[in-house]
């Protein structure tokens, strides 16, 4: 198993450029299912939940393409992508597959859409808490799917095919919006999703859909409404870039101090975080490259925050922004309110020296004025990268095991930070 050296003490200064959004590219790649045509994705970026989301449309009959490297292009830019369902050959989704990466449940709503069948396994628990697929049926239900749960799987069927409704989430939720939106494109009739994640992520979905043809109106706003039709077509979409990787580099850059330019993240994006980081002592300009992001002479304050669905602070970020809190002064209170289980880092955190007190759903944070390198173990794919943070700020060396959660999420990351100074290596289970 790969692990990750970091010497701490090197301020970051240089350009990051940011990739295209993991949590974007899933929805999209997923979307191929609902048309015989073509969907080609620009700036899919390279990551172990892309190719593992590849062999599983594969498995359902989608062929893939992918464009090799132009003259001139940066080997790092994400790829493009041809991705064509010309024939659904499977509409079991099976458990070795889905329980390797939840998101790749929501196949459920294209192969029900396109088919009038889908059997999913149930994805089960995972490291940040029970996540239940209760809102995910009840919206499928909604739009006349009758659902049995047999032997783990999900197994839907609406012979008839699905007709439009309303649907009413008494939560937010992403991947709730996500199958409904799919799902209510190919719908008969008109069906408006109320209390709507408003995600970016949600809202490229929605342009892709548009492209293919499909009737979507409000996406961004709490309401969606979309008029269903009979096909989908082909379309060629940019993924958006990746929010989460902008403002962990973001955080990573106040935490070491230096400069850099996010190129191509977008402030529209992360504003509740800039927000956060801004108040806490980092300078954040808006620029038409990208974001820029400084820190120089003065310390970190400590800051409260609490997690919420877009607006507000995201919970992918709720990790990274506790490294950074590690270090400010003063005390900070950190509360999750998306997952309840959402605090795997704290433990590690405290292997480097943090001071951090838990209280239910709220993490005390108590800045030190130095962290101290130490072997730490990612658990989770944020949680790995909040120890990243940690460690390129404290004094000596920091051993990273279990990356393979980093592989998941953030493309090149060592490259992205060794290029702005960072003392980073990854060193392969084979040296
Ligand atoms: C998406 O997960 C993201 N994943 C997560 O990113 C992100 O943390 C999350 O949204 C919140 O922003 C992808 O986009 C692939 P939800 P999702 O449905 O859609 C509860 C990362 O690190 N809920 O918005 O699965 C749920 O338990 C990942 O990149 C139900 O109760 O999240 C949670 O408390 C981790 N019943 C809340 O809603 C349901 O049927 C929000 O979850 C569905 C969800």
């Amino acid at each position: 198993m790969d692990r990750i050296r970091i010497v701490g003490g090197n301020p970051l200064n240089g350009v990051i450029p940011i990739s295209g959004a993991k949590n974007a590219a899933l929805p999209l790649m997923i979307a191929s299912l609902l048309t015989d045509r073509t969907v080609t994705l620009e700036n899919l970026p390279r990551l172990a939940d892309v190719s593992l989301l590849v062999r599983i449309l594969s498995n359902h009959g989608v062929d893939y393409s992918i464009d090799g490297r132009r003259h001139g292009e940066d080997p790092d830019s994400g790829q493009t992508v041809h991705m064509t369902a010309r024939e659904i050959v499977d509409t079991t989704a099976p458990y070795e597959l889905v329980s390797r990466m939840r998101a790749s449940f929501w196949v459920l709503a294209p192969l029900l859409a396109r088919c009038g069948q889908a059997r999913v396994s149930l994805p089960g628990g995972c490291a940040i808490g029970t996540r239940p697929v209760d809102l995910l049926l009840m919206a499928m239900e909604r739009l006349g799917a009758e659902i049995d749960i047999d032997a783990g799987y999900v197994v839907a069927r609406a012979p008839g095919g699905l007709r439009g409704a309303e649907i009413v989430f008494p939560k937010v939720t992403v991947g709730g919006t996500h199958i409904a939106l799919m799902a209510a494109s190919l719908a008969r009739g008109t069906t408006v999703i109320h209390n709507a994640a408003r995600e970016p992520e949600v809202g490229d979905l929605a342009d892709l859909l548009v492209k293919m043809g499909a009737k979507v109106k409000g996406a961004g706003s709490p309401v969606i409404e979309v008029e269903g039709v009979a096909r989908l077509g082909g379309a060629k979409h940019r993924v958006l870039p990746d929010r989460i990787e902008a403002g962990t580099y973001a955080m990573a850059t106040a935490m070491t101090g230096g400069d850099v330019l996010l190129e191509g993240a977008r402030a529209e994006h992360l504003q509740a975080a800039l927000d956060a980081l801004i108040e806490a002592g980092a300078h954040v300009e808006d620029t038409p490259q990208g974001l820029r992001v400084s820190r120089n002479g003065n310390g970190l304050q400590a800051v409260d925050i609490a997690t919420a669905p877009f607006p507000g602070f995201p919970t992918d970020l709720q990790a990274q922004f506790m490294a950074l809190m590690t270090h400010a002064s003063g005390v900070s209170r950190i509360t999750e309110t998306i997952f309840e289980n959402r605090f795997m880092h704290v433990q590690e955190l405290a292997r480097l020296g943090a001071h951090i007190r838990l209280e239910g759903d709220t993490a005390i944070v108590e800045g030190v004025p130095a962290l101290k390198g130490a072997p730490v173990m990612a658990t989770d794919l944020r949680a790995s990268v909040s120890l990243v943070i940690a460690a390129l700020a404290a004094e000596g060396e920091s051993m990273i095991q279990r990356v393979y959660h980093l592989d998941r999420g953030f493309e090149a990351l060592e490259r992205k930070l060794s290029r702005c100074g960072a003392d980073i290596t990854r060193i392969s289970s084979g040296g």
